[in-house]
C-alpha cells in the first residue's frame, strides 16, 4: 500500500478519518499543508446500497486532494462489497473499512470496533471487498474490544483476506479517546504482518511522530485530533521526518487566514446554513490558545452569515496585535 500509493521518501503521514470533520474541504487543506493523503468520514455501506444521497455526498473527492481513501462501515461482507462497488464511481484511491468506531449505536449494530470480536468475519469482509473491486483495501483497527487485546489476530485476518494495509489506533474500544494510546500494540501488529502498518493515536507533534515511528516500526502515521484547527502540523511533522529545520508554529494571523479560507470553502460546498453551523467547531479549534479565544468562540456560535464571520475574523486578527 505504501509503495502503491505514496511515493514519499519518508513514512507517509495521513489525516485520520473523523466523522463530521474530514470532509473534502478539510482534507484538501491538510493536503496543502503536507498531509500525504487522507481518509473520508465513515460512510454507511447499507445506506449507500439503499441509494442514500447524503451518504453519496460524503464520498465526493476533489482531484486536488488525492490520494484519498473512502471509509465504509458495516458488518455484512456482501453489503460492504456492494457498497465498495458503488463508491468506485467516485474513484477513491483506496477503500478503508472501519473496524474501530467505539460509539454505542455503531457497535450495537455489529459495526465499527464490534468487528474485532470476530477475526473470521474480518477475513470474510476483506476478502469479499477485495474480490469485488480492483482497488487497495485497508482496515482501521483498535487495540481490541471487551478487554481482549487482539489487534494482531485481526490484522492477520485482514492480511489473509487481501488487505493492502492496516491502521491501528492504540486504544481499546472501551477507552474511546483517553488515556494515552499504547503504541506497543502497534509494534506487535507491525512485527506480525507483512503488509503496511499505519500508527495512530496521540501523534500531536513532530517529536511524537518521530517517537511513534521509532517505537512501532510503522510504515506510516495517521494524525487525527491534533490536526483540528491545526493543519500546519503536517508541514511540521514532514520537516522533522525529512530531517529539515524545525518549522515554527504559524502566527495567529496566518492561522486565522487559513481558517477564513476553510470556512469560505465550506460554505461554497455545503451552503451558508450548514457551512456556518459547521464553522462553529472548526473556528473553536482555530481560536484555541489565541487572545480572547473564549469570547471569540461565543460570538462565532451566534453567526449565521459568511460576511459576519469575515468581520469576526478581522476583529480576531486585530485583537492578536494589540
Ligand atoms: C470526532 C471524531 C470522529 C472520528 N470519526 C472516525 C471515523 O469516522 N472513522 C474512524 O475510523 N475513526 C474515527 N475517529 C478516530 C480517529 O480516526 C483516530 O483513530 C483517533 O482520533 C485517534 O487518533 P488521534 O489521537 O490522532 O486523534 C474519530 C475521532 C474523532 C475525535
Amino acid at each position: 500500500m505504501r509503495a502503491l500509493l505514496f511515493s514519499t521518501d519518508v513514512p507517509p503521514v495521513l489525516l485520520a478519518p473523523m466523522a463530521g470533520i474530514t470532509d473534502l474541504v478539510f482534507r484538501r487543506i491538510c493536503r496543502s499543508f503536507g498531509a500525504d493523503g487522507a481518509v473520508s468520514e465513515m460512510v454507511s455501506a447499507k445506506a449507500l446500497c439503499f441509494g442514500d444521497k447524503k451518504s453519496r455526498r460524503l464520498c465526493e473527492i476533489d482531484d486536488s486532494e488525492r490520494p484519498t481513501g473512502i471509509q465504509l462501515f458495516g458488518h455484512e461482507p456482501q453489503t460492504l462489497a456492494q457498497a465498495a462497488r458503488i463508491v468506485c464511481a467516485f474513484s477513491p484511491d483506496w477503500i478503508d473499512i472501519n473496524m474501530g468506531c467505539p460509539v454505542h449505536k455503531v457497535v450495537s449494530s455489529g459495526d465499527g470496533s464490534a468487528l474485532m470480536r470476530d477475526p473470521k468475519l474480518i477475513f470474510r469482509i476483506v476478502q469479499a471487498v477485495t474480490r469485488e473491486v480492483d482497488l487497495p483495501v485497508t482496515v482501521k483497527l483498535r487495540a481490541g474490544i471487551g478487554g481482549v487485546e487482539n489487534a494482531v489476530e485481526c490484522a492477520q485476518a485482514a492480511q489473509e483476506g487481501g488487505a493492502a494495509a492496516v491502521a491501528v489506533h492504540g486504544r481499546m474500544r472501551e477507552q474511546f479517546y483517553a488515556p494515552s494510546a499504547d503504541w506497543g500494540v502497534i509494534a506487535r501488529v507491525k512485527r506480525a504482518i507483512d503488509i503496511s502498518v499505519f500508527a495512530n493515536g496521540d501523534i500531536d507533534s513532530p517529536s511524537a511522530a518521530l517517537e511513534a515511528l521509532a517505537q512501532t516500526g510503522a510504515d506510516g502515521l495517521m494524525v487525527g485530533r491534533a490536526a483540528l484547527g491545526n493543519p500546519f502540523l503536517f508541514e511540521q511533522i514532514k520537516a522533522a521526518l525529512l530531517g529539515m529545520p524545525e518549522v515554527p508554529p504559524p502566527s495567529p494571523h496566518r492561522r486565522l487566514e487559513v481558517a477564513r479560507r476553510h470556512i469560505h470553502e465550506l460554505v461554497q460546498l455545503k451552503g451558508e446554513h450548514i457551512g456556518m453551523l459547521e464553522a462553529r467547531g472548526h473556528m473553536g479549534w482555530y481560536f484555541k490558545g489565541m487572545r480572547g479565544a473564549a469570547s471569540l468562540r461565543e460570538k462565532c456560535n451566534k453567526l449565521t452569515t459568511i460576511q459576519e464571520l469575515d468581520t469576526l475574523i478581522d476583529e480576531a486578527i486585530s485583537m492578536q496585535k494589540g
